[in-house]
């Protein structure tokens, strides 16, 4: 073989190397490319390199060149992982959360953020140095190499170990917990959800950010031990060798404390209360479904007598208006429900046109009051109840009116929300939203690219309707509440292990709207979905069952915007709730809870894994609360693990196993 042959294939070589090192998606991946560059680059200044007759400046000046290429290769990998995990991302805003305010947590955030900024602008003063290396002196890369392997405790070596030691507490008995532990169990719900990120993400991000400041410190180190002999300064062969093996301790119990963390850790995302309730911006309001409702007895039946009492009417609807009474003035277009007698005579005040309430409060003339009693800009009414004949009392009851569906907004949609799957796309994002009349379940999709890495994508369109169209159907296109089918299923759904989240979807289970998730299984080494194995899943359970599915009771709830405090969530998964009227006394029964929150839940960036969804309930006692959508982020854990740097280079096998589905 010639040697320009010779030379043609260590082209062929370097060209191969490149093409590796810039394609890592993940810390795992680019830990192990970094590891294959570090040795291919000791295997080109190991080549016959003579020593003993003092090395000539050229060959000196041509083997520094090519190893602060490489370097530079290297770092570029690095930065371009960093800028997608986001550097020093999770620590930071733990810090800007006030997160262990005043405890030893904070100090040690401070701690942490400190040196991983340490090791961050060494490694930028390298990537300098790697691209003016011209016009520098060999004395400042030598200095610069020294540093990065001295033993001094501030040098690079010395704060790498300090890292670690928060990571993994050298004596574990004394000093306690790993520092991502301690942030678990600091973390407070509103923290949660201003960082918009489940308290999994947040270690996992922490370990990214860990990860591949270690990465980027073994580098270094190494690539300065190449330095320094090519400089002359000695071998090096077996100090390179102790920092491969130090390197390989570290990561791994890093990994294993992360993924013993992130195993622990909640992968629950939701919404807390907006700083202000905002109608059709954070939330939306069923209307008319259960609304109070002034009507006298007159009306309430074929005769037009007054026999009865308001007890008497559980179930009617308006015969007709005795003429220059009250209902000249209002009606209630659909059924109504559940009669009672309060007072005789009151006043009332209308609410707005637009309103979707009849009134803003009422007062009777016994002291009692309905409502916010105050001023009233539409100017308040005496409404009386009479005598007939001097013999029947024809009282005004309080009764509730489920008003006919034109007048009123209480559809929910039964389309399936699905994500492209046939294009490789996967939920990133859930809310519910009101089109018209019709509630919706809408999803924001993301293409799945391999080892967990998603490109976000947009919210998906509606599949939007009108019930007045023709061709539309009630129970198969929407499902409408009514006083008999009001109930909404609470569940919290997770897909099997190794599945993720392409879609929702409500059905109706008896009487009940029940929520379901769609779940397929993907390849995550390739990022591939298995479409044709695609299920929906859900929890059939019943209240009529053995174990029933349990009631979440609205105690006299008034309207949940109401509330100086946050609602917290208090629905379980196995539960239901009814909509509901709000409390007489509170609000003159005149809004449907729970109100509906229509908040979009996306996970910060718009671009995380997500394996689950569920619909909650957020209140407290005396508020309606709010109906919300919740995510489940995707269990990292599984795919954490430790890999050794290769003192030969060996193949990537793929940790994906296939399980046997579990049942939520
Ligand atoms: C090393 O360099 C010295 C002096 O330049 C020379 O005499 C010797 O032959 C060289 N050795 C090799 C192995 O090239
Ligand atoms: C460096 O030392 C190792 C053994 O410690 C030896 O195998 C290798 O040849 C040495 N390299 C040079 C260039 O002296
Ligand atoms: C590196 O060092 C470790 C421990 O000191 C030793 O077991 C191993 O054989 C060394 N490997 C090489 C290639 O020198
Ligand atoms: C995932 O894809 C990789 C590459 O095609 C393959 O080697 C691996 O076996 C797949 N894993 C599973 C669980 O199918």
């Amino acid at each position: 073989m010639t040697a320009r042959v010779c030379a043609i294939l260590l082209l062929a070589a370097f060209a191969i190397t490149d093409a590796l090192v810039d394609e890592a998606v993940d810390v795992i991946k680019l830990g192990i490319e970094v590891g294959e560059e570090v040795l291919n680059s000791w295997d080109v200044i190991s080549k016959p390199f003579n020593m003993s007759g003092g090395v000539e400046l050229p060959v000196i000046r041509r083997k520094q060149r090519q190893i602060l290429a490489r370097l530079a290769q290297v770092t570029r990998a690095i930065n371009k992982l960093e800028s997608n995990i986001d550097e020093n991302g999770a620590v930071l805003m733990l810090l800007a959360k006030r997160i262990g305010r005043g405890n030893s947590l904070e100090l040690k955030l401070h701690e942490m953020s400190d040196l991983l900024s340490r090791v961050a602008s060494a490694d930028q003063k390298m990537r300098e140095y790697t691209k003016n290396q011209r016009e520098l002196e060999r004395r400042t890369l030598e200095d610069f190499a020294e540093w990065c392997v001295s033993h001094d405790s501030s040098a690079l070596p010395g704060l790498m170990e300090r890292v670690y030691a928060m990571i993994v507490p050298p004596h574990k008995h004394l000093l306690g917990q790993t520092i991502l532990q301690n942030i678990l169990d600091d973390l407070q719900e509103d923290q949660l959800c201003d960082m918009q990120m489940s308290p999994h993400q947040l270690i996992y991000d922490m370990y990214n950010t860990i990860s591949l400041t270690e990465i980027k410190g073994y580098a270094m180190m190494q690539f300065s031990w190449m330095l320094l002999r090519i400089y002359g300064k000695g071998n090096f062969t077996q100090e390179a060798n102790l920092t491969r093996v130090r390197y390989a301790e570290r990561t791994s119990r890093i990994a294993s404390a992360a993924k013993s963390t992130l195993a622990m850790a909640k992968r629950d995302l939701y919404k807390c209360d907006p700083k202000e309730h905002k109608l059709g911006v954070t939330y939306e309001e069923v209307t008319k479904l259960l609304q109070g409702y002034i009507e006298n007895e007159v009306n309430l039946n074929t005769e037009k007598t007054c026999t009865e009492n308001c007890a008497y009417y559980t179930l009617t609807e308006r015969h007709g208006c005795f003429e220059g009474e009250y209902c000249e003035r209002q009606s209630c277009k659909g059924r109504i429900i559940d009669c009672q007698y309060i007072d005789s005579d009151m006043w009332v005040c209308p609410a707005g046109r637009n309103s979707p309430r009849r009134y803003e409060w009422i007062e009777y003339e016994n002291g009692r009051t309905f409502g916010q009693a105050g001023t009233c800009s539409r100017g308040k009414t005496k409404v009386d109840s009479w005598w007939k004949w001097n013999l029947l009392h024809c009282s005004y009851c309080f009764c509730l009116c489920e008003d006919d569906i034109q007048s009123s907004e209480r559809t929910f949609s039964l389309r399936e929300a699905l994500a492209e799957i046939e294009r490789n796309k996967v939920v990133t994002g859930l809310r519910l939203v009101k089109h018209g009349r019709v509630f919706h379940l809408q999803i924001s999709e993301g293409f799945l690219g391999e080892r967990g890495t998603i490109t976000p994508g947009s919210w998906v369109p509606l599949q939007k309707f009108d019930i007045s169209e023709p061709g539309i159907r009630e129970g198969e296109d929407y499902h409408k509440l009514t006083y008999e089918r009001r109930a909404i299923d609470l569940d919290e759904l997770d897909s099997p292990t190794g599945h993720i989240l392409t879609g929702v979807r409500f059905r109706m289970i008896g009487a009940h709207l029940h929520f379901e998730i769609r779940s397929t299984p993907f390849n995550y080494t390739t990022g591939r979905l298995s479409s044709d194995r695609s299920q929906w899943i859900s929890n059939d359970n019943t209240e009529g069952a053995e174990t029933p599915r349990s009631r979440l009771a609205l105690l006299r709830p008034d309207v949940p915007t109401r509330s100086a405090a946050p609602l917290p969530v208090d629905s379980r998964h196995d539960q239901y709730v009814e909509f509901v009227n709000s409390d007489f006394d509170a609000d003159a029964a005149q809004s449907t809870v729970p109100f509906v929150d229509v908040q979009p839940l996306e996970p910060m960036r718009g671009a995380a894994l997500l394996s689950g969804a569920g619909i909650i309930h957020r209140g407290a006692r005396g508020y309606g609360g709010f109906i919300a959508p919740k995510l489940f982020t995707y269990d990292y854990s599984r795919h954490v693990r430790a890999q050794p740097p290769p003192d030969n280079i060996q193949e990537e096998e793929s940790p994906d196993v296939n399980l046997p589905l579990n049942n939520f």
